[in-house]
């Protein structure tokens, strides 16, 4: 296929938000918490901006790809709303490192890294553009009720990105979307139109835990079987799963099913709760940081999220 990740990067918010803490204003427990989701943290941004947090990671990518913002010729951005609803975070991170290409928001929810991934693959592949930069970034602190015990403690803030070039490395791509919005949606009110008969209020995001939880347990088991067929492998020829974190019990069931050893499946859920489209490439960053990447190595990646949409790639590393 069409590219492979040259650059990887990270931002967090400055303020860690403890479970202890969450416990001051809804009824709830670091035991029930952790016990439930694996969940001892996350990030919640106090002062910082989404597309500050954009930037900062874009520039980290950038780095260590070796590129300036002169050489990108796409700006994408993974989230469900930047800093504003218009103009979109892409924008808004263009405006941030002075460059001046095309910019654009893809919104998959949680499954918006991969399915950006893709989108840029088919930009490669038509030699449109050379360099890509993919930013997914999420402030879920302003999207939860923090009245909510069963929604707030389970999410954080964050951004990761990548850049992307031309190479062999992505092996297999299969984007789903349900096109359901009962079991996890945020719905926008009517605004001050005088001529809807009721206005109605922005909600808060809403959840259905448990639905989304058999959801997430059986398209992960699916899908991964899926890519596993498509490439004539088993999970022992996969060298790294790396899933969108949204609960440590997932993360283990989808473990057991495919029999894989624990440190084949990264986890920093229980640092950062669930970042939404931010999971999967702060993971990757800090995955290959440490070092448990190399070239060659499979490198699986799956995501579920709102929609309800899935995402699975597989990149052979270069
Ligand atoms: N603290 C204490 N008690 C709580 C809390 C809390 N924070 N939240 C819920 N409870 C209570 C409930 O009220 C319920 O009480 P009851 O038995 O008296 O009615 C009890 O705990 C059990 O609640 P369940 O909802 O059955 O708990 P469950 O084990 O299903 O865990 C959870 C809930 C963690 C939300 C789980 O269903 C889950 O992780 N689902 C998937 C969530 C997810 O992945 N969301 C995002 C995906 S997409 C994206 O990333 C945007």
């Amino acid at each position: 296929m069409s590219l492979k990740i040259i650059g990887t990067g990270r931002a967090l918010p400055g303020r860690q938000v403890f479970n202890e803490e969450l416990s001051a204003f809804v009824d709830t427990s670091d035991q029930w918490i952790t016990e439930r989701t694996g969940i001892k943290s996350r990030f919640i941004s106090t002062a910082e901006g989404l597309t500050e947090l954009s930037a900062a990671a874009a520039k980290a990518a950038l780095d260590k790809a070796g590129l300036g913002p002169g050489d990108i010729d796409m700006i994408l951005c993974a989230t469900i709303c930047g800093d504003y609803l218009t103009p979109s975070l892409a924008c808004c991170v263009s405006q941030r490192l002075s460059a001046s290409c095309p910019a654009f928001d893809v919104n998959a929810a949680c499954s918006g890294f991969l399915y950006s991934l893709d989108v840029a693959a088919a930009y490669l592949e038509t030699g449109r553009c050379k360099n890509i930069l993919i930013v997914s970034a999420e402030m879920m602190s302003r999207h939860v009720d923090w009245g909510d015990r069963a929604v707030c403690v389970l999410f954080g803030d964050g951004a990761g990105a990548g850049v992307v070039t031309k190479g062999d490395a992505l092996r297999y791509v299969r984007l789903t979307a349900a096109g359901e919005t009962k079991t996890l949606h945020r719905k926008m009110g009517t605004g001050n139109n005088p001529f809807v008969r009721k206005q109605e209020p922005d909600e808060y995001l809403a959840m259905e835990g448990q639905e989304v939880f058999k959801f997430a347990v059986q398209s992960i088991h699916k899908e991964v079987n899926l890519a596993l067929d498509a490439l004539g492998l088993t999970g022992d020829g996969v060298d790294l799963f790396l899933l969108h974190q949204a609960n440590q019990r997932i993360l283990d069931s989808a473990r057991a099913k495919l029999g894989q050893p624990e440190g084949k499946f990264p986890s920093n859920i229980g640092r950062y709760g669930n970042i939404s489209a931010a999971s999967i490439p702060i993971l990757l960053d800090e995955v290959l940081e440490e070092g448990r990447i190399k070239a060659g190595d499979v490198v699986l990646m799956n995501a579920f999220g709102a929609g309800l949409t899935t995402a699975t790639c597989v990149l052979k590393w270069e």
